[in-house]
């Protein structure tokens, strides 16, 4: 734009997919194509403009996960889209480079419009971060990570979707939209950024030769140094962004190995092969990470940091489901408080909008290295506490709420969502 803002044309539409090879998929649901969307890309002061249009038979709406921006641009149930309107957010991109993520979020819907393929990447990049493998498609791959069930016939199995404690688990993965996927790479190293854009399912990722990675970063950022490990944790909604080294020639899987089961409520994780790596014969060097990603993060809370409680019950948080009319939480501009999130029931997460968290403790106990930087969604275990340290923004709107809620979708669709707005 002549003012230099970013522009971008996000068309929402139906159209039909081959995931599984001679069985057409006739209704899915995608971003200006059949199925998931195109990556957005924009970097830190970016004023980006959006026009969303809903070329879909029912309303909806397209939320940024991630993003830091005023509540009437947050793409919540509030900011609905009736068939064949546009929508036309506008905001300035000012946060750490993270990957974050869009999709929507029709209250009681976001469930069905999600498992129908409406979801995709929104890259914030930082011109003065750290070096990193940034050569988009090269060595620098984004990974969405679904699972669906897919009948004989090739057709999306929706009927499990509002059904069940967690909604539907499916049996088949698919990896950017794609069945079965397979990555020839060309570098030694190779980062990865992962996205659970499933409806429930919880994933262990790694490499079934046990290999370790290093950790670069999570939802809303980059840890304060790279965290080496040989598994990942990543439940529905959250982001986890890995450098792994390869020896040229070799073929590499990756996949998710489920923990087993402790009682019949937890969450099931299953074991699963998500992507077949093939290394070229020779590989370009690739340098190693650097030993700082990002400054310290808020280690100890502000003295006398407002605590607020939220306890999970089956699909209510605080004993109630959501109500569109009711805000139920009021937090002034710029706050740093303590947020307790009490899981009395099975698995859930908990995700919170506008906002970067840091999760203090988990029954307890500090969380995993990888999980200690700035995050948006955090996994609660069957029984799990969290204490969060969530850093408010500054965009004061009394009237328009922004969300928090389990992003389980089935569980969000339930009511398993409150509203708080930024005075
Ligand atoms: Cu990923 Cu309230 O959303
Ligand atoms: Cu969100
Ligand atoms: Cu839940």
């Amino acid at each position: 734009d002549a003012d230099g803002a970013k522009r971008f044309s996000l068309d929402l539409r139906a159209g039909r997919s081959e995931f599984l090879p001679g069985r057409i998929t006739e209704n899915t649901w995608g971003v200006n194509g059949a199925y998931l969307g195109p990556t957005v890309r924009a970097s830190r002061g970016d004023k980006v403009r959006m026009a969303v249009t809903n070329s879909l038979p029912e309303t909806t709406t397209l939320h940024w996960h991630g993003m830091r921006l005023p509540a009437r641009m947050d793409g919540g149930p509030h900011q609905m889209i009736e068939p064949g309107a546009t929508w036309t957010p506008e905001w300035t991109v000012d946060q750490p480079a993270a990957t974050s993520w869009f999709h929507p979020h029709l209250h009681e819907k976001t469930a069905m419009h999600v498992y129908r393929g409406l979801a995709g990447l929104f890259l914030i990049d930082d011109p003065d971060g750290p070096p990193l493998p940034d050569e988009y498609g090269v060595d620098d791959l984004p990974l969405i990570v679904q699972d669906k069930e897919i009948d004989d016939a090739g057709e999306l199995e929706t009927s499990g979707v509002d059904r069940g404690t967690f909604g539907l688990l499916g049996p088949t993965i698919l990896v950017n939209g794609t069945y079965d996927p397979f990555v020839d790479v060309t570098t030694e190293a190779v980062r990865f950024r992962l996205l659970n854009a499933s409806n429930a399912r919880v994933y262990r990722i790694g490499f079934a030769d046990g290999r370790a990675f290093e950790v670069i970063g999570g939802d809303a950022g980059l840890l304060e140094r790279p965290v080496r490990v040989d598994r990942v944790k990543i439940s529905p909604g959250e982001r986890v962004e890995i450098v792994v080294r390869f020896s040229p020639g070799e073929t590499v899987v990756m996949d998710s190995r489920g923990e087993p089961r402790k009682t019949a409520n937890d969450i099931e994780e299953d074991d699963f092969q998500l992507l077949k790596i093939v290394a070229a014969a020779a590989l370009k060097a690739s340098p190693g990470l650097p030993a700082t990603l990002s400054g310290p993060g808020p280690e100890t809370p502000p003295a006398g940091a407002r605590v607020r409680r939220f306890s999970l019950s089956g699909s209510e948080i605080n004993g109630h489901d959501m109500d569109m009319t009711r805000i139920d939480e009021v937090v002034p501009a710029g706050a740093t408080e303590i947020w307790e999130i009490d899981n009395t029931t099975y698995a859930h997460n908990f995700h919170i909008h506008e906002v970067a968290f840091r999760i203090l403790e988990i029954n307890g106990a500090p969380p995993p290295a990888y999980q200690a930087g700035p995050k948006d969604t955090v996994f609660l275990p069957k029984e799990a506490k969290a204490r969060l340290l969530v850093r408010f923004g500054g965009f004061v709107d009394p009237l328009t709420p922004y969300m928090y809620h389990c992003h389980l979708l089935r569980h969000e669709d339930k009511g398993m969502m409150g509203q708080f707005v930024i005075v």
